[in-house]
C-alpha cells in the first residue's frame, strides 16, 4: 500500500470561512506526497500494475509527484467497489445524499486556497483563475446539485427519475477540479456511484478531492478515483459493469469511445472540442468587445473547449478593433502562474505546446499573417506568447481545427447573413459570442447560430444552473442545470 497522501493545511484554513482569506497574500504551502495511489472503496491503495507516471509542473518542468497508472485489474477493482456501493447509495434518503454534497461543497470552500495553489502547480493556469474561477465554481457545482438531490421528483413532472448505476467519468486537463465537480456532483445527486479518471497531466486535485470524500465520511465506493492515461480510460469505458460513460476531451477520443459503447447498452454523453465564433458587429461597444475577445481566447491559455478562437469582425470596424486588440494583447502578462498578476500561465504539457506550435507553423505556411505579443517568456517551462493571425481564409487549417492554445484567427464579414453562414461553417457547435448594441439583432442571430451556448456581449460565463453542451461534433448531452440531470437518470 502506498501511504495515504498527507496534507498539512495552514491552521487558519482548517477552521473558519474561506472568503475571509481572499485578500491575504498567496502564502499557502501545499504538501504534495512523493507518490499517490488511487482512491478505491474509500481508501488510498497502491496500483496492482505497480506502475507510476510523473506529474510535473509545466511552469518550471519540475517533478511534483508520481501518480499511479491503473491497469485492467485496478479498473476492475474500482468498478467493483462502485457497483457494490450502488444499492445502498441509491436507497439512501435523498436528503441524506444531499447532506454529503453540501459537506463536500463546504469543505472545498474551506480548503479553497490549498486547492487553488495545487491546481496551478499541476496544470500551469494563472493562480488568479484557479482562485477566482476553478475552485469556487467547483464548490458551486456541489452546492447546486446538493439542492437537486431531494427535489428530483419535481424536476420532471409526471415522471420518476431512477439512477443508472456505475458511471465511468473521464475528464480532461484544462479545468481538472472543475470538470471533476461537473461530473461527480450530478451523478451523486441522482443516486449513482462513480469511477472517475482525471487526465494524466493533472490528477492531483482530483486525488485531493478524494481526501475531502474521506473527511466528510462519504460511504466507501460511492466515488472511486483511478489515474492513468488513455489505456486506463479505454479499459474503464470497456468494463461490463459500467452503465454510463461521461467523457470530456478531444473529438477523436470521443468518437473512439462512441464506437466502443455502440451496442453495449451503456448510456453516453460526450463533451468534445470546438472552434467557436466570436462575432463583433459595427454597432458594438468596441472596448467591451475587445475585452471579450481577449477573455474569449486567452483565458486559461486558450485551453478552453468553448474558446472564441474564430473572431469575425464587421468590415467597417476591422481596423479599429485590430488596433485596440493589439494594445490590449501587448499589455497581457505572461509567465509564472503563481504570480497573482499573471494573465497567461504555462501551456499544460510539452505535447500540447508542440501541437500549438504546429498550428502556428501551419498558419504561416498557408499564408496568414502572424502577430505575437512581445512579452518576455520565462526560460524554463512551457510558454507561448499570445498570438493572433490576420489574413485568415476559411479554408486555412487555423480557421478550421481546434488549436486549444492562445492563438486567435481573425476574419471579417460584411452582412449579418454572411456572419451567420461563416460562423456555422464548421463541424463543431459548442459555443458562440455576439457583440452588438441591438437587442433585436441578438435574438435573431442567436437563434440562427448552431451552438450549444451563445453569449451576448460577454464570453466564457458559466453557471451551474445553466446547461452546457454541444451540437454536431462538439458532442451530445448537457451538463449543468435541470437538463444536466437527464444524463444521470432514467425516466420512468
Ligand atoms: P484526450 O481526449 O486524449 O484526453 C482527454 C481524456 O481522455 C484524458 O483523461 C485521457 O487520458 C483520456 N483518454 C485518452 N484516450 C482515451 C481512450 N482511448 N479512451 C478513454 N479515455 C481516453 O485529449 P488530449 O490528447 O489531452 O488533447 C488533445 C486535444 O484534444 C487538444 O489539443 C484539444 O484540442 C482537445 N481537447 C479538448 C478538450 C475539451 O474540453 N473539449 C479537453 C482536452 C483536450
Ligand atoms: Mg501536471
Amino acid at each position: 500500500m502506498s501511504p495515504s497522501p498527507k496534507t498539512k493545511v495552514a491552521p487558519e484554513l482548517e477552521f473558519g470561512n474561506a472568503w475571509e482569506y481572499a485578500a491575504a497574500p498567496e502564502s499557502v504551502k501545499v504538501e504534495i506526497a512523493d507518490k499517490y495511489g488511487m482512491f478505491i472503496n474509500g481508501a488510498f491503495v497502491a496500483p496492482k500494475s505497480r506502475r507510476y507516471m510523473d506529474s510535473i509542473n509545466p511552469a518550471n518542468e519540475e517533478l511534483l509527484s508520481k501518480i499511479a497508472v491503473a491497469n485492467e485489474d485496478d479498473v476492475d477493482r474500482a468498478v467493483a467497489a462502485a457497483k457494490a456501493a450502488f444499492p445502498k447509495w441509491k436507497k439512501l434518503k435523498a436528503s441524506e445524499r444531499a447532506k454529503y454534497l453540501f459537506r463536500i461543497a463546504r469543505r472545498l470552500q474551506e480548503r479553497a486556497r490549498e486547492f487553488s495553489v495545487l491546481e496551478t502547480l499541476d496544470g500551469g493556469k494563472p493562480i488568479k483563475e484557479s482562485r477566482d474561477v476553478d475552485i469556487p465554481e467547483a464548490a458551486k457545482h456541489f452546492f447546486y446539485h446538493a439542492g437537486w438531490a431531494d427535489k428530483l421528483d419535481y424536476a420532471f413532472p409526471g415522471r420518476k427519475g431512477r439512477p443508472l448505476g456505475v458511471c465511468a467519468q473521464i475528464i480532461p486537463w484544462n479545468f481538472p477540479l472543475l470538470m471533476a465537480a461537473w461530473k461527480i456532483a450530478p451523478a451523486l445527486a441522482c443516486g449513482n456511484t462513480v469511477v472517475l479518471k482525471p487526465a494524466e497531466t493533472t490528477s492531483l486535485t482530483a486525488l485531493r478531492l478524494a481526501e475531502i470524500f474521506e473527511e466528510v465520511g462519504l460511504p466507501p465506493g460511492v466515488v472511486n478515483i483511478i489515474t492513468g492515461a488513455g489505456e486506463t480510460g479505454a479499459a474503464l469505458v470497456a468494463h461490463k459493469d459500467v452503465q454510463k460513460v461521461a467523457f470530456t476531451g478531444s473529438t477523436p477520443v470521443g468518437k473512439a469511445i462512441a464506437k466502443q459503447c455502440a451496442g453495449s447498452g451503456k448510456r453516453l454523453t460526450l463533451e468534445l472540442g470546438g472552434k467557436s465564433p466570436n462575432i463583433i458587429f459595427e454597432d458594438a461597444s468596441l472596448d467591451q468587445a475587445v475585452d471579450g475577445i481577449v477573455q474569449g481566447i486567452f483565458f486559461n491559455q486558450g485551453h478552453v473547449c468553448c474558446a472564441g478562437s474564430r473572431l469575425f469582425v464587421q468590415e467597417g470596424v476591422m481596423q479599429e478593433v485590430l488596433a485596440k486588440l493589439e494594445v490590449r494583447i501587448q499589455s497581457l502578462r505572461v509567465g509564472d502562474p503563481m504570480d497573482k498578476n499573471t494573465d497567461l500561465g504555462a501551456i499544460n504539457s510539452l505535447g500540447q505546446l508542440a501541437t500549438i506550435k504546429r498550428y502556428i507553423e501551419a498558419g504561416d505556411a498557408e499564408g496568414a499573417t502572424r502577430h505575437q505579443s512581445s512579452a518576455k517568456l520565462p526560460k524554463r517551462g512551457y510558454y507561448l506568447p499570445p498570438t493572433w493571425f490576420t489574413g485568415v481564409q476559411p479554408s486555412h487549417t487555423i480557421a478550421r481545427e481546434e488549436i486549444f492554445g492562445p492563438v486567435l484567427s481573425v476574419m471579417s464579414f460584411r452582412t449579418p447573413e454572411e456572419a451567420i453562414s461563416r460562423a456555422n461553417n464548421t463541424p463543431y457547435g459548442l459555443a458562440a459570442g455576439i457583440w452588438t448594441d441591438k437587442g433585436s439583432k441578438i435574438f435573431d442571430i442567436a437563434s440562427r447560430l448552431k451552438a450549444g451556448v451563445v453569449w451576448c456581449n460577454t464570453y466564457n460565463r458559466f453557471d451551474a444552473a445553466s446547461p452546457f453542451g454541444g451540437f454536431k461534433q462538439s458532442g451530445f448531452g448537457r451538463e449543468g442545470g435541470r437538463q444536466g440531470l437527464l444524463s444521470y437518470l432514467e425516466l420512468v
